[in-house]
């Protein structure tokens, strides 16, 4: 994980770095530093916790003084979050930055120290800075290259030399990397929101280019130093994607997006009332041809491939395996030609779900990607690409990247079926209808479940442990509300089909302890409803969410919460806000840090 800036051009340096790494510290935010030339000297300054942490610092320290120079905000892999352990690391005359991992890092420290080079950090990185410096022959794109010959595993690098003032310098392979390109100045950057308050024109490095940045230009050289024309890229994200807009946390601001999330996204897939994904490369002959479909993804992207799952499996009768992406890749799948794998992922940049595409790929199998990142590896490597359109999504706890993946898998599987014949030509125009007519309903929702999700949430916040259970579709939901407020509550929390609870697990269940139920589904109503009296039978606090009109009595459920209806399917787009809601206030209740929870990251590039 982790983010990386870089700057060259004529604005105060540190200012630029320590305000487009404030973009990026979804990417991680145990750490931060600086490295500038100031008065001809690289000059750094870090600090362990948040960027904030490193602002007080610099407060303290007298701010460095410069124009170019490169940043860095740190998810700990190797070595815990310290001063020391911090980026940027140097050797006597290189300094940088590294998203990624080195997996030979440990062989390479054994060589350098055996010719007497001295380490202080226990990262990866300064392994990296160590090498460069070591193989440092006064021309630094030579340095870069054989330096890089030698790593294994993922690198996104800011670096600078010091006998090359004011020259920022940067590598990939794997980690993402792009250069903003402005006025007098330019950039590298981890993510486009970070360099947005500059400039909207990128270039998106592709693995072992190598970005030579000044203030006057770019050039950038392939691997052979070989000088190469890019496409410039223009970011279709404005300023106010990436700003709390009035809201007080990001997390809450991207629960409200959600209705034009899912519109933008959907809208333009639909025509003469049918889903149509010919553009991104799905026709109905080819959905014909797959026998069976793996979903693989990682964290809540796989749990909109559990509703995928469900959806798909009722409406087309095609078998559906949903697979976490870590297990995917060393379970020596049963994947082949003929089967369709699709990878969701908000980043497209997830290590595990990365490299589980590659390995579908290898084995023959056609991949989809359903992913938000414009220009992402997995957007890039996948043989067909659906782009979610959520805008950037900053909070860690993901919530409209969840529902606008829910909402694509809902049109792919009404394709899907239309294909394979299970349903009409009417029925998939009327499930196309009803799909684009959720945004004004999740709007509804959202109104109609603030006040009671608040006051719910005020009776979480004592309880060290709790529960969710569902049946079918409502247990692939509760899935996700279940994650959702374990990650930024702390609560102890889990998700079980209800039925399954019976066979031990039931046995967690004690005097005021809540249980979350969501029961949306009308066949399966009954049931559920009789899991509910079982654990409200052996003393648990029974939180009901359902639909309008289900008749739920107060002696099952302490609290109802009732979301609009629509055709059952669609039921976890609408069940899904109340379940953010009660996440999000949760969490602030405690007084928790909402967008940025504890020992997580947003954009997981390492195994
Ligand atoms: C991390 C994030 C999760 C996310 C998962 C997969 O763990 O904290 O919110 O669901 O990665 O990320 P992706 O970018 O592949 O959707």
């Amino acid at each position: 994980m982790c983010g990386i800036v870089g700057y060259v051009g004529y604005r105060d340096c540190s200012d630029v770095l320590v305000k487009a790494l404030s973009k990026l510290e979804y990417r991680g935010y145990d750490s931060a530093g600086i490295a500038v030339f100031d008065e001809g000297k690289i000059k750094v300054v870090k600090s362990k916790g948040r960027l904030a942490d490193l602002e007080k610092k610099m407060l303290k320290q007298g701010a460095l003084k410069g124009t170019a120079g490169i940043g860095h905000t740190r998810w700990a892999t190797h070595g815990e979050p310290s001063d020391r352990n911090s980026h940027p690391h140097s050797g006597a005359r290189v300094t940088i930055v590294h998203n990624g991992i080195i997996e030979n890092y440990r062989e390479i420290k054994e060589y350098l120290q055996r010719h007497d080079v001295k380490f202080i950090s226990d990262t990866d990185t300064e392994v990296v800075a160590q090498l460069l410096d070591y193989n440092y022959n006064g021309d630094p794109l030579a340095t870069i290259v054989k330096t890089v010959e030698k790593l294994e595993g993922s690198f996104a690098l800011g670096i600078v030399f010091a006998d090359f003032q004011d020259t920022v310098y940067a590598i990939r392979r794997e980690s993402p990397l792009i250069v903003g390109v402005g006025k007098d100045e330019n950039f590298i950057a981890s993510d486009v929101p970070a360099i947005l308050k500059y400039t909207k024109d990128y270039y998106l490095l592709e693995h072992d280019e190598i970005a030579v940045l000044s203030k006057t230009g770019v050039e950038i050289f392939d691997i052979n130093l070989e000088k190469i024309e890019k496409e410039l890229k223009t970011a279709d994200w404005d300023m106010d994607a990436a700003e709390k807009g009035g809201y007080e946390h990001f997390m809450i601001k991207e629960i409200h997006e959600q209705p034009t999330a899912i519109k933008t996204t959907i809208n333009p897939r639909i025509q003469n009332g049918l889903p149509d994904l010919t553009e991104c490369g799905i026709t109905i002959d080819t959905l014909r041809e797959f026998k069976q479909i793996f979903v693989v993804a990682c964290g809540t992207a796989m749990h909109a491939g559990m509703v995928g799952k469900y959806t798909i499996e009722s409406l087309a009768r095609v078998p559906v395996i949903v697979d976490i992406a870590s297990e995917f890749r060393y379970r020596q799948p049963l994947v082949g030609e003929g089967d369709l794998v699709i990878i969701i992922s908000q980043s497209g940049e997830t290590a595990d779900s990365l490299a589980a595409m590659r390995l579908a790929k290898k084995l023959g199998a056609k991949t989809l990607a359903i992913v938000n990142a414009k220009g992402s590896s997995i957007a890039r490597e996948a043989d067909m690409l659906i782009y979610t359109h959520a805008g950037p999504e900053i909070a860690v706890a993901s919530t409209k990247a969840y529902t606008v993946q829910v909402a694509v898998m809902y049109l792919f599987a009404f394709l899907l079926a239309f294909a394979k014949g299970t349903i009409d030509e009417d029925e998939c125009k009327r499930l196309t209808k009803l799909l684009s007519d959720t945004p004004k309903i999740i709007e509804k929702s959202l109104d109609k479940t603030k006040k009671i999700t608040q006051f719910v949430s005020t009776k979480l916040i004592a309880c060290d442990s709790l529960m969710y259970i569902g049946r079918g579709l409502d247990y692939a939901l509760s899935m996700e509300g279940s994650l959702k407020l374990k990650e930024i509550s702390y609560i102890h929390s889990e998700s079980y089909a209800a039925g399954e609870l019976k066979h031990g697990t039931i046995s967690l269940i004690t005097d005021g302890m809540p249980v979350i139920a969501v029961a949306t589904q009308p066949h399966l109503f009954e049931k559920t409803i009789s899991n509910i009296k079982e654990v409200k039978a052996r003393g648990a606090k029974t939180i009901v969410i359902c639909t309008d009109g289900f008749n739920v009595t107060d002696d099952v459920a302490d609290y109802i919460i009732t979301v609009p209806k629509t055709d059952d399917i669609l039921m976890p787009l609408l069940a899904a806000i109340p379940m953010q809601l009660i996440a999000y206030y949760t969490s602030v209740n405690k007084g928790n840090d909402v967008d940025k929870p504890r020992n997580l990251a947003k954009s997981v590039t390492v195994e």
